[in-house]
């Protein structure tokens, strides 16, 4: 069966946290320092603008998604986008496919911007948002302390949308 893409139900939300959890227990990709469970999985797929799947006949291959980016509301035009992919199938074309629905409906929406947050070095995430356009915006020095060192952030974006001056809302 050839990988389908679809938004990601409640159901899924087991599976996303199975491909997340060594994410989060072995490396620093992600700050988080212990495993969300599938209930944190159902909360976080409910309140994404966007959260999307990909699967084949064995299983989600990956998961992509789009939050706000800050709560503040002269900041409601940009989306933070990131993207995790199950570590054995990784540089099979899961995460373009998944990006490129992702940032194709945040920027049908109407959405100006796309920001990534990304733990450096991590080459295959920096690879995978240069493709998709992303530029450097700022990077954030020794912001965070896990697995016993100190790590900077880089800041990506990429423009979507022209919503215009003064801009239509995002939908
Ligand atoms: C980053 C990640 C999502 C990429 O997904 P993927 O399915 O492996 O990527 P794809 O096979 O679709 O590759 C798409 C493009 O990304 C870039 N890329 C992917 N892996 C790369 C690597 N190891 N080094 C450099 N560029 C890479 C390339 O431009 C690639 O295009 P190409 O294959 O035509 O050269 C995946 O490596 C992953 O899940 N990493 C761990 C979690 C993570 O870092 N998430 C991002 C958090 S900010």
């Amino acid at each position: 069966m050839p990988p389908t893409l679809r938004d990601a139900t409640a159901a899924d939300a087991a599976a996303c946290a199975a491909i997340y959890a060594p994410y989060v227990t072995d490396t620093a990709i992600t700050f988080e320092t212990e495993p969300p469970g599938a209930d944190a999985f159902t909360e976080r797929i409910a309140a994404a603008y966007e959260y999307l799947v990909l699967e084949d006949g064995d299983g989600l291959l990956g998961y992509a998604y789009a939050t706000p980016f800050h709560a503040r509301a002269a900041y409601r035009w940009a989306c933070e986008v990131s993207i995790y992919v199950e570590r054995g199938r990784k540089r099979t074309g899961a995460g373009r496919a998944l990006y490129t629905e992702l940032l194709d409906r945040v920027t049908r929406r109407g959405f100006a911007s796309a920001i990534a947050l990304i733990t450096v070095p991590n080459d295959p995430s920096i690879g995978l948002h240069r493709a998709f356009g992303f530029e450097d915006a700022g990077l954030l020095r020794r912001v965070g302390y896990k697995l016993g060192a100190w790590h900077d952030v880089a800041y990506l974006q990429r423009a979507l949308a022209d919503p215009g001056d003064p801009p239509a809302e995002p939908r």
